[in-house]
């Protein structure tokens, strides 16, 4: 094992949960230093913002549970119909054993079908899922009861950490997962960038699978961002009531109601807190005063569609080339698999 790898495992604290389960934290408490670094300046900017990654505390990861069976929000379960289509379509470019990666893991309940595949193929499946949010003790817990071959390392930490982690660990292959069109809650240089981080991190047998939402009707977009039973609204909101627990603030969620709309220009929907009234609030832990103005928007996503030509372009600039791309019966969403391209 590399100085470097030492070093950072140093930095984590594991937790062994039997044989087949453990899980690493980072060993200080880094998060809430990075909500009030943040914060400090995304809300102090004239476009006031707070970074969608701040959603998912445990509420919000529960309500993101719940958008994910929403009937308007087709993402989920067409990407699971592709992925079922995985069984027939991804051996073939497996030669050797793999570990399954998993960038965002939350549930992990789509990743039950790639864990089904590789036990079909090999006698022994390691599962590293990496995820910011706590629910990974729990769905690893529910994943180790349901599969006896599996064997689960977690790590409770940001996507870039995580990838610095398996960097190096060792020389086993990878097959790293980016589902549920996570990629596109990011801007495009920091998308770029991230794919670039993802490219770097990979030896040269590994592959990496991408979840893409594909651009389409403005107005199944919009529902699926405006669901009618309230929930994503819900979840937009419970990010200030999450800093209120975190940071002593007092944003009234009362007063703010959800907006979301599809950019045409820009692909991408848009979602943001919408005040309803002129009010100050105070973020005591990050020493803040908030002015905040009636219909004044605080901006918290992007959520970005695709076409196919950006896709290839994106990913030929980024280092990978597309060994199969895979599709739903509308093509609404794809599934990319990638190698590097050296
Ligand atoms: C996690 N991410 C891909 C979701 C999306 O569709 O952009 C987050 C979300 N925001 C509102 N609904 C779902």
């Amino acid at each position: 094992m590399s100085l470097k790898s030492i070093q950072k495992k140093l930095e984590y604290t594991k937790y062994v949960v039997g044989e087949q389960l453990c899980y690493y934290e980072p060993s200080r408490n880094k998060s809430q230093n990075t909500l009030v670094q943040e914060l400090s300046s995304s809300l102090n900017k004239k476009q006031k913002s707070i970074n969608p990654k701040f959603f998912y505390d445990k509420k919000g990861s529960q309500l993101f549970e719940q958008i994910c069976k929403l009937p308007e929000y087709y993402l989920t379960r067409t990407e699971i119909s592709i992925l079922t289509q995985l069984y027939e379509k991804l051996p073939p470019h497996l030669n050797g054993d793999f570990r399954l990666v998993e960038l965002g893991s939350g549930s992990s309940k789509k990743t039950r079908t790639l864990i089904s595949i590789l036990e079909r193929l090999q006698k022994h499946v390691e599962y590293f899922p990496i995820d910011i949010s706590k629910i990974l003790r729990d769905s690893s817990k529910k994943l180790r009861d349901d599969y006896e071959n599996l064997h689960i390392t977690g790590i409770i930490d940001s996507y870039e950490s995580g990838l610095e982690f398996i960097k190096n660990y060792d020389n086993k292959k990878n097959l790293i997962v980016f589902l549920g069109s996570s990629f596109g809650n990011f801007d495009y240089e920091n998308g770029l960038e991230f794919l670039q981080k993802i490219n770097s991190s990979m030896k040269k047998d590994d592959l990496f699978l991408i979840g893409l939402d594909l651009v389409k009707d403005k107005r199944v977009l919009e529902r699926a961002y405006n669901d009618s039973q309230g929930v994503t609204a819900k979840f937009n909101l419970n990010v200030l009531s999450r800093i209120n627990s975190e940071l002593g603030s007092n944003f009234n969620i009362n007063k703010f109601v959800h907006h979301a709309i599809y950019n045409e220009s820009q692909n991408r929907v848009e979602i943001y807190l919408r005040s309803l009234e002129n009010q100050i609030v105070n973020i005591p832990k990050a020493r803040m005063i908030l002015q905040i103005k009636q219909d004044e928007l605080i901006h918290t996503e992007n959520s970005y569609k695709y076409t196919i030509p950006e896709i290839n372009k994106m990913l030929s600039m980024t280092g990978f080339r597309i060994k199969d791309i895979w599709y739903d019966e509308k093509q609404y969403f794809c599934l990319v698999l990638l190698s590097k391209n050296d």
